[in-house]
C-alpha cells in the first residue's frame, strides 16, 4: 500500500473550545507526520517518531495542516451573480436571482458553471460543501458528476419551489416530488455525494409541496434537509400571510414534519422564543452566514442566544448572497457581527466551527473536520504569511491563537497554500484535472 507522509504544523479539534486558553480542546503538533493511505489517515504523530520507509513525504513546513473548510450553505447556481447590487432580499431575488438560475436549463451551463465552481472551493480551502442546486434536475447532474470527477464529499439537492417565480424556475408539487425522488435515486451514496431535499422556502413552496416534501423525508431518513428560515421582515411577514394557520415562520417547517436533525436552516436572525425552543428540541441546524446578512442587510445573527437555548449552530457562506466563496472570509465577518452583538468569537471556535463543528452539524465527525486517524484525508494547507502584509503582521505574532486570527481576518485564497482531497493534491494541480 503507497504512503504519503504530510510534514508541517498540524491543528486538529476533537471538541468546542470554550475560550481562547480551552487548549484541551484541540491537538497541536509542531512538527507533525500526516499518514496517509488510501485517501485516509492512518496516523498523526511527531515527524520524528514516523516511519517514513517506501513514503512519499511532503514537506508543508512552516505551514499549518487542518482539516479541510466545510461550508453549509451555498448556491453553487449562483456563482455568477455575486456581488448583484440589491437593496434586500425579495429585490435580490427577483431582480437577479430568479433570472439566473433559469440559465440552469441547459446542461452546457450547468456542466461549465460546476467546473468553475469547484476550482473556486478548492482554491479557497473548502473540501465539502452543502448546496442548493436549481430547480432544474440536470443542474444536480452536473454537481455530483463534477463531485465525483474529483472525489469530493459533497451535500445538494434539486430546489422544490412551484410559486412566486418566473415559470422557467417552478416545478409543481408533483414534479418537484418525482424529480427529486428520481435525483435521490441517481446520486444520495453515490462515490462521497449525499442528497438533501431542497424546498427552498415558505414564500416558493404552497402547501401541496410542502407536502411533498414532507412525503420525501419520510420515505428518506437518510437524506439532509435544507431550507431557508427568519432571514429577512418583509420575507416573514409574505411567509405568515401565505400560511395564516401557523404560529410562526418555523411552525411552517414543523407542520410539514422537516425540521430534524438532518436539516439545515439558512440564517434563523429573527427567530421567537417558541422557534428557538422548537429547533432545540428537533435538533435542527441554525446555519449563520454572515458575509450574505451584511451584504443583504438582513440582521445580526444571535448565536449566543441560540446555543444558550441548546439550537446546534454551523457557518457558512452562503453564495451568491454572500459575498466570498471564501471560509476565513465569512469566519471574519461573523466575528464582526457577533461583535455588533456583543459577543466574541475566538480564533479557536472560529476554526472549530469551519471544520468539526459544520462537520459534526451534518453528523459526519467520524468521516471529515478533523486531522486524526480513520478520517478522510480532505485537508487544507494554511499560510499566514501569505502576502506582504500578513507577513509584516506575522513577523509580530508569537502565539497560535493569533496567528489563526491573523488568518481569519486577512487572509484569502492565498493563504491556502495547498489542498487535499482524500489524500490527493487539489489545489496545485487544478486546471490538471
Ligand atoms: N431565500 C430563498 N432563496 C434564497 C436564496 O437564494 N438566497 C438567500 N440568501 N435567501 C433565500
Ligand atoms: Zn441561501
Amino acid at each position: 500500500m503507497s504512503r504519503t507522509i504530510l510534514r508541517g504544523r498540524v491543528l486538529s479539534f476533537h471538541r468546542a473550545p470554550q475560550a481562547i486558553d480551552d487548549a484541551g480542546a484541540y491537538d497541536y503538533l509542531e512538527d507533525a507526520a500526516v499518514v496517509i493511505a488510501d485517501g485516509v489517515i492512518v496516523s498523526v504523530a511527531d515527524f520524528a517518531t514516523a516511519d517514513t520507509t517506501d513514503a512519499l513525504v511532503i514537506d508543508h513546513r512552516p505551514h499549518l495542516i487542518m482539516a479541510g473548510f466545510i461550508d453549509l450553505h451555498l448556491h453553487y447556481v449562483q456563482s455568477q451573480i455575486m456581488a448583484a447590487y440589491a437593496g434586500s432580499l425579495l429585490e435580490w431575488l427577483n431582480t437577479y436571482t430568479f433570472i439566473e438560475e433559469q440559465k440552469f436549463a441547459r446542461q452546457g451551463h450547468a456542466d461549465a458553471v460546476a467546473v468553475d465552481f469547484y476550482d473556486a472551493l478548492i482554491r479557497h480551502g473548502t473540501t465539502t460543501a452543502v448546496a442548493y442546486c436549481s430547480s432544474h434536475p440536470r443542474s444536480v447532474d452536473a454537481f455530483f458528476a463534477e463531485a465525483r470527477r474529483r472525489n469530493m464529499l459533497m451535500i445538494g439537492g434539486k430546489v422544490m419551489m412551484d410559486r412566486n417565480a418566473p415559470d422557467g424556475l417552478c416545478d409543481t408539487a408533483q414534479s418537484g416530488y418525482d424529480d427529486t425522488k428520481a435525483l435521490i435515486a441517481r446520486w444520495h451514496g453515490r462515490g462521497r455525494g449525499l442528497y438533501a431535499i431542497s424546498p427552498r422556502f415558505a414564500i416558493t413552496s404552497t402547501p401541496a409541496q410542502m407536502a411533498a416534501a414532507q412525503a420525501l423525508v419520510a420515505e428518506h431518513p437518510e437524506c439532509y434537509v435544507q431550507t431557508h428560515l427568519s432571514e429577512n421582515d418583509a420575507e416573514i411577514t409574505y411567509s405568515m400571510e401565505l400560511y395564516p394557520d401557523a404560529p410562526d415562520y418555523t411552525g411552517i417547517y414543523e407542520h410539514y414534519g422537516l425540521l430534524g436533525r438532518r436539516t439545515l436552516l439558512g440564517h434563523c436572525i429573527h427567530l421567537n422564543h417558541r422557534e428557538t425552543g422548537v429547533l432545540a428540541e428537533t435538533g435542527a441546524v441554525a446555519v449563520f452566514c454572515p458575509t450574505s446578512n451584511l451584504f443583504l442587510g438582513s440582521g445580526l445573527f444571535d448565536r449566543e442566544r441560540l446555543m444558550t437555548h441548546g439550537v446546534r449552530v454551523g457557518i457558512a457562506t452562503d453564495i451568491g448572497g454572500g459575498t466570498s466563496v471564501s471560509m476565513l472570509r465569512t469566519l471574519d465577518e461573523g466575528y464582526k457581527v457577533l461583535q455588533l452583538r456583543g459577543q466574541r468569537l475566538n480564533p479557536f471556535a472560529s476554526f472549530h466551527i469551519a471544520t468539526l463543528g459544520n462537520a459534526e452539524a451534518l453528523g459526519l465527525g467520524e468521516t471529515i473536520g478533523s486531522v486524526a486517524p480513520g478520517r478522510t484525508a480532505d485537508l487544507v494547507v494554511l499560510d499566514a504569511g501569505a502576502t506582504p502584509t500578513m507577513r509584516m503582521r506575522l513577523g509580530t505574532i508569537n502565539s497560535l491563537a493569533e496567528e489563526l486570527f491573523l488568518l481569519q481576518t486577512i487572509g484569502d485564497d492565498r493563504a491556502i497554500a495547498e489542498v487535499y482531497v482524500a489524500g490527493a493534491r487539489a489545489k496545485s494541480t487544478l486546471g490538471g484535472l
